[in-house]
């Protein structure tokens, strides 16, 4: 037989070599005996670690006390006969053992990103991407949909996040810009006529990375014709379905939950909410009206909230956790953190002075304090209290699983559908979408978006998996008069911009266009988490580092003068100099 592939590990057994030759399959253990005339011993030194190496000998079965359980091919080995050494590989920059190489910086495994893809786990990652995909395809073509692409150099859109321009070489001092999302190609499709489209498409936002954030994505993305909320709930919950049982093979208990975004906020301080686990927050913006401690009742009185979480059983947090706590706070803009520690029957806390015997009482009811607990207390307004103890809340858990109080199996999905979002909200004074201008208002409550916009809900979803935003999409605006509304009443955007980057949608819906809605699922942050990935980057073959970088390529690089003459570009003031 013979065999193909890249030493992975070479022994020396007092002149007998034993090689572990891998290839996508896996290790087979390889025997060569120098003592035998076909290797000279000079030959068998030459065998490095990553070298291709083909071997041509005989499969035999390994004595009882050699067979290795660890390996799928473990109770044989190869003797060899013959070797052809294709490439002799130079000396790793890293070592790819999987032990090992978690420890290198990440830098220097991007810089070589095709060396770091040779390990196992990472090859194991992309074949379970695949399988993903292909799970999607399958069931969606199953449901009727079609794949359609559509382009990537596009105008700019109006989706939030900062746009990558590309030059145009024929139009002088014109631009494209790369998609942000497919979303006015997919519901152009829908007037179309399509019905059911989806893509696996690739976005680009221009945005500061995370460990949830790339510059380039892909979306799992759909668009359906004559449908509401309902429809795209039970196809998403389906396909997540399919999607667990062929990577995983865990059947998913349908349906999911849902929660509306007010309740969400309410609760976990935030519209994504992680709820593998309790310690809610509690408003306790009543217990305050009347108190003598001023800071919180003048916030009430200020139309503003007081809220707390409970932290049961950290009281024994440290001066310096605390002190982080108080920074993370801060971060978002509190202008305080006050807490209270529950120990020996006795409350520790900065606000203790201020607060009356029946205030006391009240607190500890409402908020079932007992030994050992910690309370954090916001006050500001909603958004803010909630915004902070919902961070607060989320760093409290990190704490309370290093020591060993809060235990959340790897298993452990919790689906939520988070469901009526308001369809815009108040940003320095003017309306800004929740979602995207082409998002529905729920129809009962369309006739207030002249008078009280901020509180019409928009029929726009989003899937949240344990704490993070898997997907989220809406209902969309089929008339062009509502549609016009939005853009020029509500978002107050000038009646000639609307019409120069969205006359022809206008147009396109003036002539027939069906209802319709969808949804785009973020594949990467699917994959990551199937996988068990603490980053996106490791479910993205090549995936930029944290400056927007491929290390790999060096790119982005610098061009000539001759190409940016080309496109009419001059080079930026001060780049030169730096
Ligand atoms: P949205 O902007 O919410 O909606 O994006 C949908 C999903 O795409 C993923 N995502 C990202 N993944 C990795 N890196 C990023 N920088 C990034 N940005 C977004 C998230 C997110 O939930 N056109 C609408 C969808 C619709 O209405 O149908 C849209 O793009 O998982
Ligand atoms: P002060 O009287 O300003 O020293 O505040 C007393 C305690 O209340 C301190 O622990 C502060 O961190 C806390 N505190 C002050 N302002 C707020 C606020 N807006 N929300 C929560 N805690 C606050």
């Amino acid at each position: 037989m013979t065999l193909i592939g890249w030493i992975d590990a070479i022994r020396d057994h007092g002149g007998i070599y034993f090689v572990d030759l891998r290839d996508r399959e896996g290790l087979t253990q390889v025997v060569f005996d120098p003592t035998s005339s076909h290797f000279p011993s000079e030959r068998l030194q030459a065998l490095k670690p990553e070298s291709v190496l083909e071997v041509t000998g005989e499969a035999v079965l390994r004595t009882a006390e050699t067979v290795n359980p660890n390996l799928a091919t473990g109770e044989v080995e190869v003797v060899a006969r013959a070797f052809v050494l294709h490439n002799v590989a130079a000396t790793l920059p890293f070592p790819l053992r999987e032990d090992q190489a978690e420890r290198v910086s990440e830098d220097l495994r991007l810089t070589h990103r095709y060396l770091d893809l040779r390990r196992p786990k990472n090859l194991e990652r992309l074949r379970e991407r695949h399988k993903v995909c292909k799970t999607v395809r399958d069931y969606l073509d199953a449901e009727g949909f079609i794949e359609i692409e559509t382009p990537t150099l596009f105008k700019s859109t109006p989706e939030g996040a900062r746009e990558f321009l590309v030059p145009s070489r024929h139009q002088p001092g014109t631009f494209y810009a790369l998609i942000q999302s497919p979303q006015q190609y997919k519901q152009m499709l829908m007037v179309a006529g399509v019905e059911r489209y989806y893509a696996l498409a690739r976005c680009y936002r221009d945005e500061d990375l995370r460990a949830d954030r790339q510059p380039e994505f892909t979306q799992i993305d759909l668009e359906m014709s004559f449908i509401n909320r309902e429809t795209i709930y039970a196809l998403i919950e389906g396909l997540l379905q399919a999607v667990w049982k062929a990577v995983l093979g865990i059947e998913l208990p349908l349906p999911f939950l849902r929660m509306p975004y007010q309740e969400a906020m309410n609760r976990y301080g935030v519209d994504r909410p992680d709820t593998r686990f309790g310690y809610e927050l509690e408003d306790c913006s009543d217990l305050f009206k009347r108190s003598g401690f001023q800071v919180f009742t003048k916030a009430v009185a200020a139309g503003g909230h007081v809220k707390a979480l409970n932290l049961k059983g950290l009281s024994d947090l440290t001066q310096g956790e605390l002190k982080a706590f108080e920074a993370v706070a801060q971060q978002l803009g509190a202008k305080g953190l006050a807490f209270i520690k529950a120990e020996q029957g006795a409350w520790k806390s900065p606000m203790l002075k201020f607060l009356s015997a029946s205030e006391q009482t009240a607190l500890k009811e409402r908020l079932r304090i007992e030994d050992g607990d910690l309370i954090f207390f916001a006050a500001d307004k909603w958004e803010q209290t909630c915004a902070i103890l919902g961070r607060i809340r989320l760093e409290g858990a990190k704490l309370l699983t290093q020591r060993n109080k809060l235990q959340l199996p790897e298993d452990l999905y919790h689906f939520l559908w988070v469901t009526e979002f308001p369809l815009v909200v108040k940003e320095d004074d003017r309306f800004v979408t929740a979602h995207h201008p082409f998002t529905a208002p729920v129809p009962e409550d369309t006739d207030k978006l002249d008078t009280e916009p901020q509180s019409v809900p928009g029929q726009h979803y989003d899937i949240v998996l344990n704490g993070v935003e898997l997907g989220g999409g809406s209902i969309r605006i089929h008339q062009p008069e509502l549609q016009r509304k939005v853009f020029e009443k509500v978002l107050r955007i000038p009646e000639a911009i609307v019409e120069d980057r969205f006359g022809y949608m206008l147009k396109a819906l003036s002539y027939g266009a069906p209802p319709h809605g969808g949804i785009a699922i973020g594949l990467d942050r699917l994959c990551a988490i199937l996988t068990g990935a603490q980053s996106i980057r490791d479910v993205i073959a090549f995936p930029k580092a944290q400056k927007g970088q491929d290390l790999m390529s060096a790119s982005p690089a610098k061009v000539t003068p001759q190409q940016l003459k080309e496109v009419f570009i001059r080079p930026a003031l001060g780049i030169e100099e730096r």
